[in-house]
């Protein structure tokens, strides 16, 4: 077991009807509030009238439009521009994974007086952050419980993930039944960036049987209640802990004493998002079976037998290399059976890109040093199968 050093400040306030809070968690903080948020679902769930609502109090400026796979400019520089401007003292973030993270990099861009994507490039570290807020309307990224972010820059296909431990939301506040609304495709995409954040922390060398037990749960739950969901997408039970599955899956609380795993599929995703702006989650549902087929050998054989073994009752007593291959084939099924394309020409992408993002990726994310180290060719592969 791996030395570790482990905190994470945010409190989650958990439930239906949780909002009630919000005024409460704001008052301490500041007054001046910069509220940013999506393309407008907040504004169809009735949640940005009654957050308008519940903070009559205080002064609230407002940074809307901010989109999937959140980009550098326009939405961080305004964000920040008006945090400068206004000296605002915390960042209410009201939507999904996208909303979270951008209003990370102005947290963090405002009270730095050089160029933000110094600190989103790991140029430059930030010495302080604004606090942020947040009400989460979509269950899948984790942004809500940890100090990540992921930013994209448009002219330079770059989307880079970071970690900052400013940029810990103070709170989450965290009802089930603001994502009730959330398409069956987003659902399905939700669920498949949660169950990769497990599996890049259960593909690894030094595991333990704890972790392994909180992982397999994880997965087990995720599939069981996206099933649900998008059956029933009022269903509060499978809502509820796909929401909890999400914020648990990706701050490292899954991986404690675990050796590194070099998160491989996010690096490859990344790229995807980066080149063609498809949606995360579908990008890891292409990618990762093909990833197992790829790093499958003598060396990882065992994580996969356990996988199949444990997350998909597959028979123990089988051939090593069949359950193996047998648990590749259900993460496939699974992806599929929820509605996800499965293949990377379905999601817009075709073979002109390939060895330009693959030298991207190995350039930029080091995962010849992951698990199952990942070559520039080896990346290609994957991506050439994935079409
Ligand atoms: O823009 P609006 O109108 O709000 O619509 C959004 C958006 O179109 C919609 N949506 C959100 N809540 C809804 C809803 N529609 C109906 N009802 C609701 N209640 O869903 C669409 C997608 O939203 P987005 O925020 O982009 O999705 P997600 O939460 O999956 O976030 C994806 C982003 O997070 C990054 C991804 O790379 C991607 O950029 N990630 C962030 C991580 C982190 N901070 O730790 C880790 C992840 O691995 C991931 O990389
Ligand atoms: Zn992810």
């Amino acid at each position: 077991m791996q030395n570790f050093d482990y905190q994470t400040p945010t409190r989650l306030i958990f439930g239906e009807g949780v909002i009630s809070n919000l005024p409460d968690v704001m008052k301490p903080i500041g007054r001046k509030i910069l509220l940013t948020y999506g393309g407008g679902s907040i504004k169809k769930i009735g949640l940005y009238d009654k957050v308008k609502e519940l903070l009559t109090d205080f002064d609230i400026y407002e940074l809307s439009d901010i989109q999937p796979n959140p980009k550098y400019d326009p939405s961080v520089l305004d964000g920040v521009r008006i945090c400068k401007e206004n000296n605002i003292d915390v960042i209410l973030a009201v939507g999904g994974g996208s909303v979270l993270d951008c209003s990370k990099a102005i947290a963090a861009g405002a009270l730095y007086e050089g160029d933000t994507w110094d600190l989103i490039s790991g140029k430059a570290f930030a010495k302080a952050a604004l606090p942020i807020v947040d009400v989460l309307t979509l269950a899948a990224t984790g942004s809500e419980y940890d100090c990540g972010g992921v930013i994209s820059r448009t002219e330079t296909n770059d989307k880079i993930g970071y970690m900052d431990s400013h940029l810990f939301p103070v709170c989450s506040i965290l009802d089930p039944t603001y994502t009730f609304t959330v398409s069956k495709k987003q659902t399905a995409a939700g669920c498949a960036d949660a169950m990769n954040h497990v599996m890049e922390q259960y593909f690894t060398e030094d595991t333990t049987l704890l972790n392994d037990g909180f992982c397999e749960a994880e997965l087990k739950s995720l599939m069981y209640n996206t099933i649900a969901a998008l059956l029933d997408p009022n269903d509060y039970r499978a809502r509820a802990e796909l929401m909890l599955c999400c914020t648990y899956g990706c701050n490292g609380i899954l991986a404690l004493g675990n050796s590194p795993s070099g998160w491989p599929c996010h690096g490859i995703e990344h790229a995807l998002s980066a080149y063609y702006d498809i949606t995360h989650g579908e990008g890891l549902a292409i990618i990762t079976p093909r990833w197992m087929k790829h790093i499958l050998n003598d060396k990882t054989l065992p994580r996969f037998v356990k996988y199949g073994v444990n997350v998909f009752n597959i028979d123990d007593t089988l051939d090593e290399y069949e359950i193996a291959q047998r648990a590749i084939d259900e993460t496939y099924n699974f992806f599929e059976s929820i509605g996800i394309p499965m293949h990377l020409r379905d999601v817009g992408i075709d073979e002109s890109r390939i060895d330009e993002m693959a030298h991207h990726i190995a350039v930029n994310e080091g995962l010849e040093n992951a698990y199952a180290p990942l070559t520039e060719k080896d990346i290609a592969d994957i991506i050439r199968a994935s079409l």
